[in-house]
């Protein structure tokens, strides 16, 4: 995301400070206690927060937690949240039927009590989170680190993989959406060395396309590609996406959307 300098960016972080976490490390296994009752969302590197308003206002059964390492970004995340998802969201509406839910549903303008930021730069999500925590997580158009020698940095590499798979629970789900082929193709790949890798401990399996569904293993986690098109928007996954802000822009330029959930 191109850098803007935000004007008096101390003050409006300081009015906006209740809508990030203060010691995001410390909620590791008590994320429950700042949302009781509710299932455990989160969004690698939430941007401005359109994603995460839209989809707090959408579940409010659910709580969605968005990282963001570039504190001016946080910041408009978080001002997103104070506003209820009432701003940029508004102008970037649901297709179809949706449109008029959520049209009614940001019209009600508190702060959104099903959402928060941590604008950290997250490099092992373990630290943040305990094991099975989470019903879910999203990685929605990560900076691609095109540089071999930057691989890591990737929050679709291996290690962010395997650490995804730890803290959210058996049944739980990795969305993935992106504009670059590359990452795209590299993480497909990752995915799949993943396979090769738990294979031998005989207790995962996952799936690639083309290739026949198999159940997992009664004590084993699974790791099935479930969703994938190279193509989201002509795809039958379309109706039920909610759009980044990226993915808007992307869009509007005609760039496919390639789009991967794998089910843990
Ligand atoms: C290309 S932007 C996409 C933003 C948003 N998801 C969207 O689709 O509109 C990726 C964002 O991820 C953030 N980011 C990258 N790595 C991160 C990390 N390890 N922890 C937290 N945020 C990260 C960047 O600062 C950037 O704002």
């Amino acid at each position: 995301m191109r850098q803007r300098k935000v004007k008096h960016e101390a003050e409006r972080f300081d009015a906006v400070r209740e809508y990030a976490v203060a010691d995001a490390k410390a909620m590791k296994g008590r994320w429950g206690e700042r949302f009781p009752g509710k299932d455990l969302y989160l969004e690698m590197g939430c941007g401005r927060g359109q994603f995460l308003a839209k989809q707090a206002l959408l579940h409010p059964e659910n709580a969605y937690i968005g990282t963001e390492c570039r504190v001016s970004v946080a910041l408009r995340a978080m001002e997103l949240i104070r506003a209820g998802g009432n701003d940029e969201v508004h102008r970037n509406l649901l297709p179809g039927e949706r449109r008029e839910v959520f049209e009614a549903l940001v019209s009600e303008k508190e702060p959104l009590p099903n959402a928060t930021v941590i604008a950290e730069m997250i490099l092992d999500p373990r630290d943040y989170f305990a094991d099975g925590e989470l019903s879910g997580i999203y990685c929605n158009f990560s900076d691609p680190w095109p540089k071999s020698r930057h691989e890591k940095r990737r929050l679709t590499s291996r290690s962010y993989l395997e650490a995804y798979r730890a803290i959210c629970r058996p049944g739980g789900f990795l969305a993935i959406k992106t504009d670059n082929d590359d990452l795209f193709r590299f993480t497909l790949e990752t995915i799949n060395e993943l396979h090769e890798g738990v294979e031998t401990r005989r207790t995962d399996t996952v799936r690639m396309p083309g290739e026949p569904a198999e159940s997992a293993p009664a004590d084993g986690r699974s790791f099935v590609i479930e969703e994938l098109s190279y193509d989201l928007h002509s795809s039958d996954y379309a109706a039920k996406d909610v759009t980044t802000q990226y993915e808007d822009r992307f869009v509007a330029r005609g760039t496919k959307i390639k789009y991967v959930k794998v089910r843990f």
